[in-house]
């Protein structure tokens, strides 16, 4: 049991911020204020193996030629130990890349220098719910809030992202991300491409005004659909390009974007060469022709140029895909939010490329011949799946409906987010299995409910989960057609994306650690909108 000394000054109301960079229309939020929980400091009987630094703060920094942008990033510094635990990007938005071991105990003195509440969440991360970042431990201005754990996760890339209810979605944007990378002796025993030929690549999109200042949501439509930029920004730079040698590499993908599906594709039809995802290694190498990749996943792959020749430009570029909204159509022309934006895939910024829009994402120039011999392993890993005819609701899944309310609102299962609140089926038992049943549609029976469907990047926090089963019910066919062949349901998943007309079976383990977690949409308009809820580990 962990013992740790917590402050006991806060038993004010926190009320939430505003952040200058978004726009709440009135009817998305819920009561603004959070019964605060205590801010928590050092416990001096855990002895960290490194001890980090890190602050949330206000920077200026080069995304596009010209005028910097002001964005909100996390910095960081090593106190103690191994120095080269954190990756620091010098003029970046990104936050500094943590890479530490199985087994690392690590502390991180995480301070906020923000106008407006925020905490740390580590996504994809197996920490008590302390650490986790939910919600109702929010910090506010020039406070602290110290995370101590032991890295349990397997070899793998995991991120860390802000939390606070109904903010995420600004604060993501306006740049607070960074990776969390892990490694272990498996891994290492594979020899894959590392030091400067491990390439970690966080994809995002953004809008910039003339001034290079990023815009977020402008109107009640971006909201309802998610953010979608007009840019893309690969590693915090727009027209991202790397120059390589003909040799292998192993990239670590992450879509950092808000809301924007990609379908992911090398310029010249090179397959994917596919040795991980969200948790970590697979068990063997997966080949691709594109990847499927919604908010929150990473893809880990190896690509050898080997077969190039200097001067060679390859491209990564995300593939056309047919409309991923649907709903109300005409009904909505002229209708009560103009436009008729529901139709489709129209944001509500002409300019703005469509979800399904062909983009390129970032350039690779092929520089030197080099001598190279890499070979991948036909075994990576060695992962040993629970059996799901364990799970205590083999028979009965439980079942978890993404879809439009009553009133308008994302939901799942026709609630919204309540701070402290648990439905008596989001309670499991310490040490089982269940079989958690996804769907997305259905949804509410109101006027306008029920009547829209788009793609849910699912997401539960505090575990990784196998996928067991992918179920398209049809009439979503031409969507579930183009992405089908680009889902990789091995391995260990944390976040997958739930297309319209389908239903998604994942074998949930709880272990460890009793306490509430969060599952919900990452898509994150959808999750500030309070597309997301608790779950109590007892
Ligand atoms: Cu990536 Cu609840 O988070
Ligand atoms: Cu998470
Ligand atoms: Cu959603």
């Amino acid at each position: 049991m962990n013992t740790s000394k917590i402050t006991r000054k806060n038993f004010l109301k926190v009320t939430c911020g505003t952040s200058a960079l978004m726009f709440l229309p009135g009817f998305f939020l819920n009561s603004c204020e959070n019964d605060a929980a205590p801010n928590r400091e050092a416990d001096p009987s855990f002895i960290p193996d490194i001890e980090f630094e890190l602050t949330a703060h206000r920077s200026d920094v080069s995304i596009l030629p010209g005028a910097k942008t002001k964005v909100w990033k996390y910095s960081g510094k090593v106190i103690s130990g191994r120095k080269d635990a954190l990756q620091t990007l010098d003029d970046n938005y990104l936050g500094p890349i943590f890479r530490v071991k199985t087994g690392d105990k690590i502390r991180v003195r995480f301070k906020s220098e923000l106008d407006e509440i925020t905490i740390v969440h580590w996504h994809g991360l197996h920490v008590p719910e302390e650490m986790d970042g939910h919600p109702k431990y929010v910090i506010e201005h020039g406070e602290k809030y110290v995370y101590e754990f032991e890295v349990k996760d397997r070899a793998g890339t995991y991120w860390f992202h802000p939390h606070p209810h109904e903010l995420t979605g600004p604060q993501v944007y306006s740049g607070l991300a960074g990776l969390f990378i892990v490694s272990d002796k498996e891994e290492q025993k594979l020899n894959l491409p590392s030091g400067k030929d491990e390439i970690p690549i966080v994809i995002q999109d953004r809008i910039f005004d003339s001034d290079n200042q990023l815009v977020y949501i402008n109107s009640p439509m971006d909201r309802m659909t998610g953010f979608l930029g007009d840019q893309i920004v690969a590693n915090g730079k727009s027209n991202f390009s790397l120059d390589l040698d003909t040799k292998a590499y192993r990239l670590r993908l992450l879509n950092g974007s808000n809301s924007r599906i990609y379908k992911l594709a090398w310029s010249d039809g090179t397959p994917f060469t596919v040795i991980g995802t969200d948790g970590g290694l697979l068990e063997k190498p997966v080949e691709k022709e594109y990847l499927t990749f919604g908010p929150a996943e990473r893809f880990d792959i190896i690509v050898d140029f080997s077969d190039k020749e200097p001067g060679d430009e390859i491209k990564l570029i995300s593939l056309p895909f047919p409309s991923t909204i649907s709903g109300m159509g005409g009904m909505m022309d002229g209708g009560m939010m103009g436009r008729g934006m529901m139709g489709g895939n129209r944001n509500s910024d002409q300019s703005v490329p469509d979800m399904g829009s062909r983009l390129q994402l970032l350039s690779i120039n092929i520089r030197n011949k080099v001598a190279s011999s890499f070979r991948l392993p036909s075994k990576l890993s060695t992962i040993n799946y629970n059996d799901p005819k364990n799970a205590v609701n083999y028979n009965d899944p439980k079942k978890f409906v993404f879809g439009m309310g009553s009133h308008m609102r994302w939901t799942i299962n026709n609630r919204t987010f309540e701070m402290n609140e648990v439905a008596d089926y989001e309670k499991v038992k310490l040490n089982t299995s269940e079989v958690w049943e996804f769907v997305n549609g259905g949804g509410g029976r109101g006027m306008m409910g029920g009547m829209m469907e788009m793609p849910h990047p699912v997401h539960i926090h505090g575990l990784q989960f196998k996928i067991i089963e992918r179920i398209n019910d049809g009439g979503f066919d031409e969507t579930f057609d183009s992405f089908k062949d680009g889902f990789i349901d091995e391995g260990w998943k944390d976040s997958f994306l739930l297309l319209p007309g389908t239903r998604v079976k994942v074998l949930l383990r709880f272990k460890d650690f009793t306490g509430m977690y969060l599952y919900h949409c990452h898509n994150l308009e959808h999750e500030d909108m309070g597309m997301m809820r608790n779950y109590l580990v007892e």
